[in-house]
């Protein structure tokens, strides 16, 4: 089941999966904005996968509402079993229906294939995170 969640709850998740071994904050800018919602997928009532929807735009993309997607992740014990799928679904659910046009992300290369098997597509150029590395912008129309 996917639910709003709030800011506090995704950062256990943040810290453990997307901030292993990676000195980067794992509170983000934005958290707290009004047009900010934070999702998690939850397993028995456990929460286990995660991701936040920001109103930024990407330069490279001319859309006029922009959404960005942003710490998407899943715990290792239920990798490969749809839930980060579904947040991706329900993701493009709720911008559908607040009429946004499309959504974007920084993704990182490890995670390509999955956005790609999401409907994601590459713009622009890949570019290095510090401590993370390759990454590239991904952008999916929300279909009206
Ligand atoms: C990327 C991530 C969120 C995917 O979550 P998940 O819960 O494993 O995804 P799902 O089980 O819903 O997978 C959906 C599909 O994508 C595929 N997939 C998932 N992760 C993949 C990956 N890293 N590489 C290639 N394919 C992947 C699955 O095999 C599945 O394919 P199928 O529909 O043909 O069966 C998760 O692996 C994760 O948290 N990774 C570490 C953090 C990270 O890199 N986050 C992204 C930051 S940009």
């Amino acid at each position: 089941m996917i639910k709003t969640i709030s800011a506090e709850e995704t950062y256990i998740i943040r810290q453990f999966v997307l901030r292993e071994g990676v000195d980067l904050p794992f509170k983000f800018d934005g958290d707290f904005n009004e047009e900010t919602i934070h999702l998690g997928a939850f397993k028995n009532e456990k929460l286990v996968g995660i991701a936040s929807l920001m109103k930024t735009e990407s330069n490279l993309l001319s859309f006029k509402n922009q959404y960005q997607l942003r710490g998407m992740a899943t715990i290792n014990e239920v990798r490969g079993l749809g839930f980060g799928s579904k947040i991706i679904d329900e993701v493009i659910l709720q911008l559908k229906t607040m009429n946004i046009e499309c959504v974007w992300c920084n993704a990182r290369e490890i995670a390509l294939d999955f956005y790609i098997k999401k409907g994601f597509e590459i713009i622009g150029n890949p570019f290095t995170v510090n401590q993370i590395g390759k990454h590239f912008v991904m952008y999916k129309k929300i279909p009206n």
